[in-house]
Protein backbone atom coordinates (compact mmCIF):
# COMPACT_ATOMS: atom_id res chain seq x y z
CA UNK A 1 0.00 0.00 0.00
CA UNK A 2 1.74 3.28 -1.16
CA UNK A 3 1.64 5.99 2.11
CA UNK A 4 -1.19 9.13 1.85
CA UNK A 5 1.22 12.36 0.52
CA UNK A 6 0.69 15.66 1.14
CA UNK A 7 1.25 16.61 -2.50
CA UNK A 8 0.22 20.61 -2.63
CA UNK A 9 -0.21 23.18 0.25
CA UNK A 10 -1.48 26.52 0.59
CA UNK A 11 -2.62 29.18 2.78
CA UNK A 12 -3.85 32.96 2.85
CA UNK A 13 -3.82 35.85 5.15
CA UNK A 14 -6.10 38.72 5.58
CA UNK A 15 -4.57 42.14 4.28
CA UNK A 16 -4.82 44.44 7.86
CA UNK A 17 -2.72 44.04 10.51
CA UNK A 18 -3.23 44.43 14.57
CA UNK A 19 -0.26 44.93 16.02
CA UNK A 20 0.31 44.72 19.95
CA UNK A 21 0.57 48.71 19.91
CA UNK A 22 -3.07 49.12 18.72
CA UNK A 23 -4.21 46.94 21.19
CA UNK A 24 -2.29 49.95 23.44
CA UNK A 25 -4.77 51.73 22.35
CA UNK A 26 -7.58 49.80 22.71
CA UNK A 27 -7.80 48.13 26.30
CA UNK A 28 -5.52 48.38 29.35
CA UNK A 29 -2.48 45.97 28.32
CA UNK A 30 1.26 46.44 26.99
CA UNK A 31 3.24 45.14 24.49
CA UNK A 32 5.67 43.81 26.87
CA UNK A 33 2.76 42.24 28.60
CA UNK A 34 1.00 40.50 25.54
CA UNK A 35 5.12 39.26 23.95
CA UNK A 36 6.11 37.76 27.36
CA UNK A 37 3.45 35.61 27.79
CA UNK A 38 2.57 35.12 24.60
CA UNK A 39 5.40 36.15 22.38
CA UNK A 40 2.34 37.20 20.21
CA UNK A 41 3.33 40.27 18.37
CA UNK A 42 0.38 40.63 14.93
CA UNK A 43 -1.95 39.54 14.14
CA UNK A 44 -4.15 39.42 10.81
CA UNK A 45 -7.63 40.55 10.75
CA UNK A 46 -10.28 39.67 7.98
CA UNK A 47 -12.40 42.19 6.16
CA UNK A 48 -15.90 42.66 7.04
CA UNK A 49 -17.15 41.31 4.10
CA UNK A 50 -14.61 38.37 4.02
CA UNK A 51 -15.65 35.39 5.45
CA UNK A 52 -14.06 31.88 6.39
CA UNK A 53 -14.96 30.17 3.22
CA UNK A 54 -13.64 33.71 1.10
CA UNK A 55 -9.91 33.02 3.05
CA UNK A 56 -10.47 29.08 2.49
CA UNK A 57 -11.18 29.47 -0.90
CA UNK A 58 -7.82 31.35 -1.84
CA UNK A 59 -5.95 28.58 0.24
CA UNK A 60 -7.17 26.13 -1.32
CA UNK A 61 -6.45 27.47 -5.03
CA UNK A 62 -3.22 27.83 -3.98
CA UNK A 63 -2.69 24.48 -2.87
CA UNK A 64 -4.18 22.65 -5.79
CA UNK A 65 -2.05 24.96 -7.86
CA UNK A 66 0.87 23.42 -6.20
CA UNK A 67 -0.43 20.14 -6.19
CA UNK A 68 -0.38 20.29 -10.43
CA UNK A 69 -4.20 19.69 -10.38
CA UNK A 70 -7.60 21.52 -11.19
CA UNK A 71 -10.15 21.58 -9.08
CA UNK A 72 -12.27 18.57 -11.22
CA UNK A 73 -9.73 16.42 -10.00
CA UNK A 74 -10.59 16.76 -6.00
CA UNK A 75 -12.74 13.87 -4.66
CA UNK A 76 -14.05 15.26 -1.32
CA UNK A 77 -13.41 18.44 1.11
CA UNK A 78 -12.91 18.48 4.35
CA UNK A 79 -13.19 22.32 6.06
CA UNK A 80 -11.91 22.28 9.40
CA UNK A 81 -12.93 25.47 11.33
CA UNK A 82 -14.91 26.67 14.54
CA UNK A 83 -15.40 29.70 12.73
CA UNK A 84 -18.22 28.49 9.43
CA UNK A 85 -19.91 31.37 7.70
CA UNK A 86 -23.43 29.77 8.58
CA UNK A 87 -24.46 26.91 11.06
CA UNK A 88 -25.32 25.02 7.54
CA UNK A 89 -24.45 24.72 4.63
CA UNK A 90 -21.56 23.66 5.28
CA UNK A 91 -18.45 26.14 4.65
CA UNK A 92 -16.89 23.06 2.41
CA UNK A 93 -20.13 23.04 0.55
CA UNK A 94 -19.96 27.15 -0.46
CA UNK A 95 -15.92 26.52 -1.02
CA UNK A 96 -16.56 24.21 -3.69
CA UNK A 97 -19.30 25.89 -5.65
CA UNK A 98 -16.37 28.83 -5.50
CA UNK A 99 -13.59 26.60 -6.40
CA UNK A 100 -16.00 24.91 -9.58
CA UNK A 101 -14.94 21.02 -7.66
CA UNK A 102 -17.45 19.76 -9.37
CA UNK A 103 -16.91 16.18 -8.66
CA UNK A 104 -16.13 16.99 -4.65
CA UNK A 105 -17.84 15.77 -2.25
CA UNK A 106 -18.02 18.51 0.88
CA UNK A 107 -18.27 18.87 4.50
CA UNK A 108 -17.21 20.14 7.70
CA UNK A 109 -14.88 19.10 10.34
CA UNK A 110 -15.10 20.60 14.01
CA UNK A 111 -11.84 19.77 16.27
CA UNK A 112 -11.96 23.47 17.01
CA UNK A 113 -7.86 24.05 16.95
CA UNK A 114 -7.13 20.37 16.04
CA UNK A 115 -9.15 20.64 13.05
CA UNK A 116 -5.65 20.25 10.40
CA UNK A 117 -4.49 16.98 12.01
CA UNK A 118 -8.24 15.46 12.35
CA UNK A 119 -8.62 16.62 8.65
CA UNK A 120 -4.90 14.96 7.82
CA UNK A 121 -6.32 11.73 9.53
CA UNK A 122 -9.45 11.45 7.99
CA UNK A 123 -7.46 12.04 4.39
CA UNK A 124 -4.94 9.25 5.00
CA UNK A 125 -7.14 6.78 5.87
CA UNK A 126 -9.48 7.55 2.91
CA UNK A 127 -6.94 8.03 0.44
CA UNK A 128 -4.93 5.05 1.49
CA UNK A 129 -8.10 2.36 1.32
CA UNK A 130 -8.81 3.57 -2.07
CA UNK A 131 -11.92 5.11 -1.49
CA UNK A 132 -10.68 8.46 -2.71
CA UNK A 133 -7.55 9.54 -5.01
CA UNK A 134 -7.35 13.72 -4.20
CA UNK A 135 -8.43 15.14 -0.91
CA UNK A 136 -8.49 18.53 -0.49
CA UNK A 137 -8.33 19.87 3.17
CA UNK A 138 -8.84 23.12 4.22
CA UNK A 139 -8.73 24.85 7.89
CA UNK A 140 -9.87 28.21 7.93
CA UNK A 141 -11.12 30.82 10.85
CA UNK A 142 -12.48 33.89 10.95
CA UNK A 143 -11.71 34.52 14.41
CA UNK A 144 -12.50 38.13 14.88
CA UNK A 145 -15.89 37.42 14.25
CA UNK A 146 -16.39 35.89 18.13
CA UNK A 147 -13.82 38.04 19.83
CA UNK A 148 -14.91 40.14 22.19
CA UNK A 149 -12.12 43.06 21.57
CA UNK A 150 -13.11 44.44 25.08
CA UNK A 151 -11.99 41.37 26.90
CA UNK A 152 -8.19 42.14 27.39
CA UNK A 153 -7.69 37.92 28.16
CA UNK A 154 -8.97 36.49 24.99
CA UNK A 155 -8.83 39.38 22.63
CA UNK A 156 -4.71 39.81 21.96
CA UNK A 157 -4.70 35.62 21.55
CA UNK A 158 -6.28 35.39 17.99
CA UNK A 159 -6.23 36.00 14.18
CA UNK A 160 -7.37 35.38 11.31
CA UNK A 161 -5.87 32.90 8.08
CA UNK A 162 -6.77 29.57 6.33
CA UNK A 163 -4.44 27.67 5.39
CA UNK A 164 -5.28 24.29 2.72
CA UNK A 165 -3.20 21.29 1.88
CA UNK A 166 -4.33 18.20 -0.84
CA UNK A 167 -3.57 15.01 0.22
CA UNK A 168 -2.96 12.27 -2.62
CA UNK A 169 -1.63 9.01 -3.35
CA UNK A 170 0.32 9.95 -6.64
CA UNK A 171 2.89 12.61 -6.76
CA UNK A 172 6.08 13.62 -4.40
CA UNK A 173 5.42 15.75 -1.05
CA UNK A 174 5.23 15.00 2.86
CA UNK A 175 4.67 11.39 3.31
CA UNK A 176 2.52 11.22 6.21
CA UNK A 177 3.44 8.50 8.35
CA UNK A 178 1.29 7.97 11.59
CA UNK A 179 -1.13 10.46 12.84
CA UNK A 180 -2.65 10.19 16.35
CA UNK A 181 -5.46 11.87 17.75
CA UNK A 182 -7.51 12.39 20.94
CA UNK A 183 -10.17 13.94 23.15
CA UNK A 184 -11.61 14.38 26.62
CA UNK A 185 -15.43 15.86 26.61
CA UNK A 186 -14.92 16.47 30.66
CA UNK A 187 -12.92 20.23 29.86
CA UNK A 188 -15.50 21.02 27.35
CA UNK A 189 -16.57 24.31 29.53
CA UNK A 190 -12.33 25.93 29.80
CA UNK A 191 -12.81 26.67 25.95
CA UNK A 192 -16.00 27.19 24.90
CA UNK A 193 -19.09 29.64 22.87
CA UNK A 194 -21.61 29.44 25.29
CA UNK A 195 -24.14 30.68 22.42
CA UNK A 196 -25.49 29.74 18.87
CA UNK A 197 -26.32 26.41 19.35
CA UNK A 198 -29.32 24.76 20.08
CA UNK A 199 -28.57 24.93 24.09
CA UNK A 200 -28.57 28.79 23.95
CA UNK A 201 -30.00 29.92 20.87
CA UNK A 202 -29.56 33.71 19.76
CA UNK A 203 -31.55 35.50 22.16
CA UNK A 204 -31.65 39.10 24.02
CA UNK A 205 -30.17 37.51 26.74
CA UNK A 206 -27.30 35.94 25.45
CA UNK A 207 -26.09 39.01 23.37
CA UNK A 208 -26.72 41.52 26.57
CA UNK A 209 -24.39 38.60 28.34
CA UNK A 210 -21.71 38.25 25.42
CA UNK A 211 -22.45 34.92 25.29
CA UNK A 212 -21.26 34.88 21.41
CA UNK A 213 -17.98 35.32 22.53
CA UNK A 214 -15.33 33.03 23.09
CA UNK A 215 -14.77 32.23 26.88
CA UNK A 216 -11.45 30.84 28.25
CA UNK A 217 -10.11 29.58 31.43
CA UNK A 218 -6.57 30.61 30.15
CA UNK A 219 -4.44 29.18 32.86
CA UNK A 220 -6.31 25.51 32.81
CA UNK A 221 -6.22 25.70 28.72
CA UNK A 222 -2.34 26.07 29.28
CA UNK A 223 -2.10 22.93 31.29
CA UNK A 224 -4.00 20.49 29.37
CA UNK A 225 -2.55 22.06 26.32
CA UNK A 226 1.31 21.66 27.42
CA UNK A 227 0.57 17.83 28.57
CA UNK A 228 -2.28 16.73 26.02
CA UNK A 229 0.47 18.05 22.47
CA UNK A 230 3.52 15.68 25.23
CA UNK A 231 1.42 12.70 25.24
CA UNK A 232 0.25 13.06 21.56
CA UNK A 233 4.22 13.02 20.95
CA UNK A 234 5.11 10.19 22.72
CA UNK A 235 1.83 8.51 21.15
CA UNK A 236 2.71 9.14 17.54
CA UNK A 237 6.88 8.49 18.11
CA UNK A 238 6.06 5.48 20.10
CA UNK A 239 3.82 4.03 16.82
CA UNK A 240 6.19 4.51 14.38
CA UNK A 241 9.02 3.14 16.41
CA UNK A 242 10.56 6.63 16.11
CA UNK A 243 12.44 8.73 18.95
CA UNK A 244 12.85 12.48 19.64
CA UNK A 245 16.03 12.19 17.97
CA UNK A 246 14.85 11.30 13.85
CA UNK A 247 12.78 14.29 14.03
CA UNK A 248 13.71 17.38 11.94
CA UNK A 249 11.59 19.99 12.60
CA UNK A 250 8.86 20.48 15.19
CA UNK A 251 5.49 22.56 14.40
CA UNK A 252 3.25 22.86 17.92
CA UNK A 253 -0.40 24.28 17.59
CA UNK A 254 0.55 28.08 17.54
CA UNK A 255 -1.26 29.62 20.25
CA UNK A 256 1.45 30.16 22.46
CA UNK A 257 5.49 30.67 22.68
CA UNK A 258 5.30 29.36 26.25
CA UNK A 259 3.82 26.27 25.10
CA UNK A 260 5.54 25.65 22.87
CA UNK A 261 8.66 26.20 24.70
CA UNK A 262 7.64 23.58 27.37
CA UNK A 263 7.23 21.13 24.32
CA UNK A 264 10.09 21.98 22.45
CA UNK A 265 11.89 21.16 25.84
CA UNK A 266 12.29 17.24 24.91
CA UNK A 267 13.77 18.10 21.35
CA UNK A 268 17.17 18.71 22.99
CA UNK A 269 18.80 18.26 19.65
CA UNK A 270 16.97 20.65 18.03
CA UNK A 271 18.09 24.09 16.73
CA UNK A 272 15.64 26.82 17.94
CA UNK A 273 15.17 28.02 14.46
CA UNK A 274 13.76 23.93 13.85
CA UNK A 275 10.85 24.76 16.34
CA UNK A 276 8.32 26.56 14.25
CA UNK A 277 7.24 29.24 15.90
CA UNK A 278 7.14 32.59 13.31
CA UNK A 279 3.52 31.89 12.84
CA UNK A 280 2.21 32.88 16.36
CA UNK A 281 4.19 35.98 16.53
CA UNK A 282 3.32 37.35 13.28
CA UNK A 283 -0.06 36.01 12.79
CA UNK A 284 -1.16 35.35 16.79
CA UNK A 285 -3.65 32.01 17.64
CA UNK A 286 -5.47 30.87 14.16
CA UNK A 287 -6.99 28.00 15.51
CA UNK A 288 -7.22 25.25 12.80
CA UNK A 289 -5.04 27.04 10.32
CA UNK A 290 -2.16 27.52 12.25
CA UNK A 291 0.11 24.53 11.68
CA UNK A 292 -1.25 24.18 8.38
CA UNK A 293 0.80 28.36 7.72
CA UNK A 294 3.37 26.70 9.34
CA UNK A 295 3.45 23.66 6.87
CA UNK A 296 2.93 25.83 3.90
CA UNK A 297 5.57 28.49 5.16
CA UNK A 298 8.44 25.74 5.85
CA UNK A 299 7.76 24.19 2.43
CA UNK A 300 8.28 27.21 0.53
CA UNK A 301 11.04 28.06 2.42
CA UNK A 302 13.11 25.45 0.72
CA UNK A 303 14.90 24.61 3.98
CA UNK A 304 13.69 21.06 4.29
CA UNK A 305 16.10 18.60 2.79
CA UNK A 306 14.54 15.10 1.50
CA UNK A 307 13.71 12.71 4.32
CA UNK A 308 13.71 14.90 7.02
CA UNK A 309 10.48 14.35 9.44
CA UNK A 310 8.52 16.92 10.19
CA UNK A 311 6.28 16.37 13.91
CA UNK A 312 2.55 18.41 14.58
CA UNK A 313 0.70 18.49 17.35
CA UNK A 314 -2.06 20.22 18.07
CA UNK A 315 -4.74 21.02 20.77
CA UNK A 316 -8.05 22.64 20.80
CA UNK A 317 -11.49 23.07 22.19
CA UNK A 318 -13.07 20.18 23.45
CA UNK A 319 -10.72 19.40 24.24
CA UNK A 320 -9.23 17.73 20.97
CA UNK A 321 -5.44 17.07 20.55
CA UNK A 322 -3.34 14.95 18.07
CA UNK A 323 -0.06 14.87 16.50
CA UNK A 324 1.49 13.65 13.14
CA UNK A 325 5.23 12.87 11.90
CA UNK A 326 5.45 13.67 8.09
CA UNK A 327 8.43 12.77 5.78
CA UNK A 328 9.91 15.16 3.41
CA UNK A 329 9.80 12.61 -0.17
N1 LIG B 1 -2.79 42.62 29.14
C1 LIG B 1 -2.44 42.88 30.40
N2 LIG B 1 -2.83 42.14 31.45
C2 LIG B 1 -3.61 41.08 31.18
C3 LIG B 1 -4.02 40.74 29.87
C4 LIG B 1 -3.58 41.55 28.83
N3 LIG B 1 -3.90 41.34 27.53
N4 LIG B 1 -4.76 39.64 29.94
C5 LIG B 1 -4.85 39.27 31.22
N5 LIG B 1 -4.14 40.14 31.98
C6 LIG B 1 -3.97 40.15 33.43
C7 LIG B 1 -5.03 39.35 34.13
O1 LIG B 1 -6.16 40.15 34.32
C8 LIG B 1 -4.33 39.02 35.43
O2 LIG B 1 -4.41 40.14 36.25
P1 LIG B 1 -4.71 39.96 37.84
O3 LIG B 1 -3.57 39.14 38.35
O4 LIG B 1 -4.75 41.37 38.31
O5 LIG B 1 -6.03 39.26 37.89
C9 LIG B 1 -2.87 38.87 35.01
O6 LIG B 1 -2.74 39.50 33.73
C10 LIG B 1 -2.38 37.47 34.91
O7 LIG B 1 -3.33 36.73 34.22
P2 LIG B 1 -3.11 35.23 34.04
O8 LIG B 1 -4.36 34.64 33.44
O9 LIG B 1 -2.53 34.63 35.27
O10 LIG B 1 -1.97 35.22 32.94
P3 LIG B 1 -1.22 33.97 32.36
O11 LIG B 1 0.19 34.03 32.68
O12 LIG B 1 -1.97 32.70 32.60
O13 LIG B 1 -1.36 34.27 30.80
C11 LIG B 1 -2.64 33.62 28.92
C12 LIG B 1 -2.63 34.39 30.20
C13 LIG B 1 -1.68 34.26 27.95
C14 LIG B 1 -4.06 33.68 28.32
C15 LIG B 1 -2.24 32.17 29.19
O14 LIG B 1 -2.98 31.64 30.24
C16 LIG B 1 -2.39 31.29 27.99
O15 LIG B 1 -1.72 31.47 26.99
N6 LIG B 1 -3.25 30.27 28.09
C17 LIG B 1 -3.44 29.36 27.00
C18 LIG B 1 -4.32 30.01 26.03
C19 LIG B 1 -4.29 29.30 24.77
O16 LIG B 1 -3.26 29.07 24.19
N7 LIG B 1 -5.48 28.98 24.31
C20 LIG B 1 -5.65 28.41 23.10
C21 LIG B 1 -5.29 26.94 23.07
S1 LIG B 1 -6.46 26.03 22.29
C22 LIG B 1 -6.88 26.93 21.02
O17 LIG B 1 -6.01 27.37 20.30
C23 LIG B 1 -8.32 27.30 20.82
Amino acid sequence: MKKAKIIGLGSYLPKKVLTNADFEKMIDTSDEWITSRTGIKERRIAADDEFTSDMGYEAAKKAIEDAKLKAEDIDIIFVATLTPDYIFPSTACLIQEKLEAKNAAALDIQAACSGYVYALSLAKALVENNTYKNILIIASEKLSSIINYKDRSTSVLFGDAAAAAVVSQDGSGLEIQSIYLGASGSEADLLILPAGGCKNPASEKTLKEGLHYIKMGGKEVFKHAVRRMQQAIEKCLKETNLSEKDISWLIPHQANERIIDAIAKRFEHLDNEKVYKEVVRKFGNTSASSVGLALDFLKKENKLKSKEKILLTVFGAGFTWGAAILENN
